[in-house]
């Protein structure tokens, strides 16, 4: 396995693997590596010939006051488990080369990201997708896997795909979860034992809400959602951010649950550790 943290050095490589007509898969990450962004790989592995997973913890996408400089970090680790999971190349750049002090462009998509997350995080998708441009940039992959986990990122990155004209093919993978249901996230390092045990909350309240649906026959918004927001707070270590349901391929709030098409979306605090989920309906 290559590990690479020049920019330049990583995409003079890209230039040559697709030289010698090599498909190229990448995982953007920012490090700190579970089993969600593990099977994202092994999503690529049989798509393309060289699986790239890059590590960057993006500092554009987090806003003031946000939890950038404790967000956790264990490149050796990471290195030993992409090792293990087969990765040809990680690409582990500096930030001082992403972006040099007269750093001055940004990319934004004006519209996707402007909801959900994007109220609390208003700067957060902007980073996102600039830092987006500028691995496809450097890494020129084909192929592009994204976790579910994330599906306002999904939705928005695909956006910007498209709109940009990237040539890239979007591999989305399902959401990796933890025996008790949380989703698997590096933020979960942060919690204390009693908001561990209150988290699996999120996945217990969209799933009655996806019960409402299936057993009662509900297609009423508004029901699902106050069902949902019942479950949660009951719960004495949530703070609820947001509860809604919208269309899974654009994020727009729906007037109807319509099965297929629906996702419920959570985002909560505990403490100060703010997670985000979703079920589909
Ligand atoms: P990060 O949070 O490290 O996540 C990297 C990728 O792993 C994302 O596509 C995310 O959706 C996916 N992922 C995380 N947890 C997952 C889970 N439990 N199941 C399935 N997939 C999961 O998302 C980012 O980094 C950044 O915003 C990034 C796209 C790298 C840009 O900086």
């Amino acid at each position: 396995m290559q590990v690479v943290s020049s920019i330049d050095e990583m995409q003079s490589l890209a230039g040559e693997f697709r030289k010698q007509g090599k498909t190229i898969g990448l995982v953007p990450t920012m490090g700190f590596l579970h089993e969600g962004h593990l099977s994202l790989i092994d999503l690529l592995r049989d798509r393309s010939d060289v699986v790239i997973l890059s590590i960057f913890v993006n500092s554009t996408q987090f806003g003031i006051g946000e939890d950038l400089e404790k967000y956790p970090r264990d490149l050796n680790h990471d290195l030993e488990l992409c090792g293990e999971r087969q990765v040809d190349l990680v690409f582990a750049p500096e930030d001082s080369q992403m972006y040099p002090s007269d750093y001055s462009t940004f990319v934004s998509e004006e519209d996707i990201g402007k909801g959900l997350c994007g109220l609390a995080r208003p700067t957060h998708f902007r980073g996102v997708t600039t830092v987006c441009a500028k691995l496809f940039n450097l890494c020129m992959p084909d192929f592009v896997a994204l976790g579910q986990k994330d599906a306002q990122q999904v939705v928005v990155l695909k956006k910007m795909i498209a709109d940009l004209n990237f040539p890239i093919e979007v591999v989305v993978g399902p959401i990796v979860r933890e025996p008790d249901g949380l989703a698997m996230s590096s933020r979960n390092e942060y919690l204390q034992p009693r908001q561990r045990e209150g988290a699996m909350v999120l996945i217990q309240s969209m799933q009655a809400g996806k019960k409402l649906v299936e057993e009662k026959g509900v297609t009423n918004v508004e029901r699902v959602k106050s069902e949902v927001m019942s479950v949660l707070t009951q719960s004495s270590v949530v703070r609820v951010n947001y509860v809604e349901i919208v269309d899974r391929r654009t994020m727009q709030v729906e007037r109807e649950v319509e099965s297929g098409r629906s996702l419920i979306v959570v985002a909560a605090w505990l403490n100060e550790v703010r997670l985000i989920d979703n079920l589909p309906l």
